[in-house]
């Protein structure tokens, strides 16, 4: 499989409720027809590769090479080129955030606290490689995606301004990597992106036709997080053909566990849910080992199990979800009042409590085997392959098994940071949205790999 998508299919349709209703059969069935061998999911403590390729260097890596890191915050690129080539040398780094900064020099010794918008481009030296990623609230469903409107969407044109300058002092850097948001992809109808490959042609940059869509657990790393990565090398005779960049085979969410990041004997009391929670996680899981039903393929909502609510205004798709939970209740209705009895269902667990989604077929058997969300729309229960992208970590999934959150140790593993990465001495909060702001190195790595192997 291609990590290239095309324009088309990346701007995508708007999900119709046909849609929203089907997703629970396609997870059923997906994870019904997964199952590796009948079996159940490999606990692998090592990430499964997922090229047959050896990782580490490439075989035409340059033995030496000097780069920048433009918005660096706390250093994914220079994680991952220093991983390929040693002795890599970052001769400049760049972001606004003072926090980042101070991030970025104990672990790399270097001062990279400024805003690019104020930087004379002749104060940075010249170099081999410019690693970019803007910032991606202008172009990401989370923000208003204002994108070249707004200031913060403009920064990729400090990019450009650099690049020039050293096109014009004919020194250009021979490589280019830029990571964004999957959304800039078909933000503005594609108009967005239009520009910024535009820009990279005019340029004398040769880049695929389109970014390439990588997520860490295609390479065995356990966290679903698509991102645009945009590869580029100085070819400015032959711009107009596109970049062949073939990422190889990838792996899909089943062939990842997120047990092999996890640390069992990692623990303290912060990570650990709420009584509460554990009374939900509790409540749910003796309602699914004793109900008729091992695929559930809708979401439980015991509020409309028996209910004389005027439903006759809501959309088909949830009036078909009313009348499942009404059947389920029908042959269960025994065991269902003693249980919403004795765990204080309708008197003492809140709306939200009151929900409850099964999204692993027969993959598992029991939660303490799931993956856990507290959303909004309820509990949620996952097969636990991939973990959800790390953002601000404000639903932090939570381990069936262990009953607690996922540890920094995890977080640092679920984006290739080494387990030892310094972040000083601030608050968990911050380092968590740090790590979340940031790239996951093994795809980096893997993207810079595969251009770094590229002649021109
Ligand atoms: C998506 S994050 C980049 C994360 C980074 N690649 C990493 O590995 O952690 C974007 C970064 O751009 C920085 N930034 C925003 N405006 C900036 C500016 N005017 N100059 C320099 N950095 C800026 C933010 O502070 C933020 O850390």
């Amino acid at each position: 499989m291609n990590g290239e998508i095309s324009l088309k299919a990346a701007i995508g349709q708007k999900k119709s409720h046909y849609q929203t209703q089907n997703r629970y059969k396609n997870i059923e069935s997906r994870f019904d027809g997964t199952k590796i061998g009948g079996e159940r999911l490999p606990l692998a403590r090592t990430p499964l590769l997922a090229t047959p390729s050896p990782r580490g260097s490439a075989p035409k890596t340059p033995k030496k090479l000097t780069f920048i890191e433009l918005f660096s915050g706390i250093g994914a690129f220079y994680q991952a080129i220093t991983n390929i080539v040693p002795n890599a040398k970052c001769v400049f780094a760049a972001d606004i955030n003072k926090d980042c900064a101070k991030v970025y020099k104990l672990n790399y010794g270097i001062e990279s606290l400024c805003d690019l918008t104020k930087i004379e481009t002749n104060s940075i030296p010249d170099h081999d490689f410019c690693f970019f990623s803007p910032p991606c609230q202008a172009f990401s469903k989370g923000g208003k995606r204002l994108g070249f409107e707004e200031t913060r969407g403009t920064l990729i044109f400090e990019v450009f301004r650099i690049l020039k300058s050293k096109i014009e002092r004919g020194k250009p850097p021979k490589y280019i990597l830029m990571e964004n948001v999957r959304n800039l992809v078909s933000h503005d109808k594609g108009n967005t992106i239009r520009v910024i490959l535009k820009g990279l042609h005019e340029l004398g940059y040769r880049t695929p036709e389109l970014p390439l869509i990588l997520s860490p657990h295609q390479f065995g790393i356990p966290q679903l997080r698509e991102r645009a990565f945009l590869p580029g090398i100085y070819d400015p005779e032959n711009v107009h053909i596109p970049l062949n960049f073939d990422m190889g085979r990838l792996l899909s969410k089943n062939d990842n566990n997120i047990f092999s990041i996890i640390d069992e004997k990692d623990f303290d009391k912060t990570l650990q849910i709420r009584k509460e929670d554990i009374r939900t996680i509790d409540a749910w899981n003796e309602f699914y080992h004793a109900i008729d039903l091992k695929v559930i393929g809708f979401p439980v909502w015991a509020d409309y199990f028996h209910s004389d609510k005027d439903i006759s205004h809501f959309p088909n798709w949830k009036k078909d979800f009313i009348h499942k939970n009404e059947e389920l209740y029908k042959r269960n209705k025994d065991f269902i009042d003693n249980w919403a009895e004795k765990w204080k269902v309708f008197t003492e667990f809140t709306p939200t409590q009151r929900k409850f989604e099964w999204q692993c077929g027969t993959n598992i058997k029991d939660i303490s085997e799931a993956l856990i969300q507290f959303r909004p729309s309820g509990m949620r229960v996952k097969v636990p392959t991939v973990a959800p992208a790390l953002v601000a970590m404000v639903q932090t999934p939570v381990l069936g098994k262990l009953k607690r959150k996922l540890s920094l140790k995890e977080c640092l593993r679920l984006q290739s940071f080494p387990d030892d990465f310094n972040f000083g001495e601030q608050s968990l909060h911050e380092c968590y949205k740090q790590l979340g702001n940031s790239i996951c190195v093994t795809v980096v790595q893997e993207v810079t790999k595969k251009l770094l192997e590229k002649e021109i």
